[in-house]
């Protein structure tokens, strides 16, 4: 049994995607051991809490400086003890340690074809709002592993997704979450866990 913990920042839809993948069988032998996010607000906590998934929310803001968030934040992980550590996005900065402890456990899902609108400053609407400004007739998304570098992993999966007359950043954003993101990431998941 794969133990996956899924750290999230905001809605959550990815987490959903996963959740939703572990109850139809699309993701094989994995446990959702639990959900972070570093936003008490996120709507992805009351995802993980209907699904009766463990959630916690572990805020910087809670913490006076940097290191003793990071402290905080990889004690959870420790304590979760998971075998792969899923992003879904989570916007925050890791902390070194956790990239060199997890090394190769690390997933991540970025809403373009990675190596384009990727790296930093490449986040949420400013990647669709490139794509479209660039005119490219396909975008996408990507699961890569996470190592040093922003968005620069080894590439796991990919799925492009046409971009259409008259689409908006926001009207792109939701066709790559719909027919990329919720695809690809439970995908790639079920993937890790089927070689193990
Ligand atoms: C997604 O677009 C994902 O690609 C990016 O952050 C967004 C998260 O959306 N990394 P949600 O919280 O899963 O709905």
């Amino acid at each position: 049994m794969l133990s996956i913990v899924v750290c999230v920042s905001g809605g959550g839809t990815n987490l959903q995607a996963i959740i939703d993948g572990t109850k139809s069988g699309a993701i094989k032998n994995t446990k959702i051991s639990g959900v972070i996010s570093n936003n008490a607000g996120a709507y992805a906590l009351k995802r993980a809490e209907a699904a009766k998934v463990p959630a916690f929310c572990i805020s910087p803001a809670s913490f006076e400086t940097r290191g003793e968030f990071n402290r905080a934040f990889l004690d959870k992980l420790k304590e979760l003890q998971p075998d792969l550590i899923v992003l879904a996005g989570f916007l925050v900065i890791l902390p070194p340690e956790m990239i060199e402890t997890y090394r190769n456990r690390i997933i991540n899902i970025h809403p373009s074809l990675i190596p384009s609108f990727c790296g930093t400053g490449y986040y949420g609407l400013k990647v669709h709002e490139a794509a479209l400004a660039r005119g490219v007739k396909v975008t996408g998304a990507t699961v890569h592993y996470v190592d040093e570098g922003t968005d620069t992993g080894e590439i796991i999966m990919q799925k492009a997704v046409e971009v259409k007359e008259g689409d908006t950043p926001q009207i792109l954003q939701r066709r790559v979450m719909e027919e990329a993101e919720w695809v690809i990431l439970p995908a790639a998941i079920n993937k890790i866990a089927c070689s193990m």
